[in-house]
């Protein structure tokens, strides 16, 4: 059978074709940017760090357990690599690709830097329905929502798929052009996180009211789609797009993915942690 494109997947060099899309709907995958060598390389990569993270081998910095539902089970499993570009050579390579840095700057602006050294880097994360695991699906929230008091937005986040999304392991929902809203920060949420001061009140690509409000988890929302990946896909995503993930209905099977940002506002100044946790479960 023959497949035909998919709707927001793009080859590395249609540019204009992946601005068009991601300006519409807040979302585009880059296909074929990542080679299957390489691929390998960050997959053996990623998993001998987090194998030494469990091992208690890297610096505390790489296992944080900022992002787990269930922190206790960190200390038999880590769901994360934090600052994963500091450990992996082709991790690092990846996320300063060339021509994913160029479509960076035709997104964000010729400022716009990768999120490097700062709050957590680049994260390898990988996702699964065990009982080891504390980390399995996320619900509704925008990047943004995190980090609403500072200036560092607008920004796009990166994910490179490790493994191939589907029911069975999970997948990325979206609701596609919610960028363009004007998104409350979470002053009510699942976690019943604090928004700090000098939070911004809401954030979007543009001022206009969201349609109806942000679910608080992971109920269906009028007009989002799945949106499913190859392995070596980079999926873009804008940070004030709305999006969850869904946990896999397969109990043996796993998500993995590296995942970081770049942004195009003011740089982050070091040491700065603020990070609201998202409703992950
Ligand atoms: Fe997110």
């Amino acid at each position: 059978m023959m497949w035909r494109p998919e709707p927001g997947v793009f080859a590395p060099d249609d540019l204009d074709g992946l601005i068009w899309f991601y300006d519409m709907h807040g979302y585009a995958t880059v296909r074929g940017l990542i080679e299957e060598d390489q691929l390998a390389l960050i997959e053996a990569e990623c998993v001998h760090a987090q194998n030494r993270v469990i091992a208690g081998e890297l610096d505390e910095r790489h296992g944080s357990t900022v992002f787990l539902d269930e922190a206790a089970k960190a200390e038999r499993f880590a769901n994360y690599v934090e600052y994963v570009n500091e450990v992996s050579p082709a991790v690092a390579s990846a996320v300063t690709d060339p021509t994913l840095a160029a479509i960076m700057v035709a997104l964000l602006g010729p400022d716009c830097w990768l999120r490097a050294h700062e709050q957590f880097g680049v994260v390898y994360q990988d996702a699964r329905p065990g009982r080891e695991s504390g980390y399995t699906r996320i619900g509704w929230h925008s990047d943004w929502q995190a980090s609403p008091s500072l200036d560092i937005w607008p920004s796009t986040a990166f994910t490179i798929h490790i493994d191939g999304t589907s029911p069975a392991n999970g997948f990325l929902r979206v609701v596609p052009g919610s960028h363009l809203w004007a998104t409350p920060a979470p002053y009510r949420n699942v976690n019943g996180a604090v928004v700090p001061d000098g939070a911004r009140a809401a954030g979007g690509r543009t001022t206009r009211t969201p349609p109806f409000a942000m679910p608080l988890s992971f109920e269906k929302v009028r007009g989002e789609v799945a949106v499913y990946a190859e392995p070596g896909d980079i999926i873009l995503h804008d940070a004030y797009l709305w999006h969850s993930a869904a946990r896999a209905t397969n109990d043996t099977q796993r998500r993995r993915h590296v995942r970081g940002g770049y942004f195009g506002g003011a740089r982050q100044p070091a040491g700065v942690a603020e990070f609201i946790k998202n409703a992950a479960r």
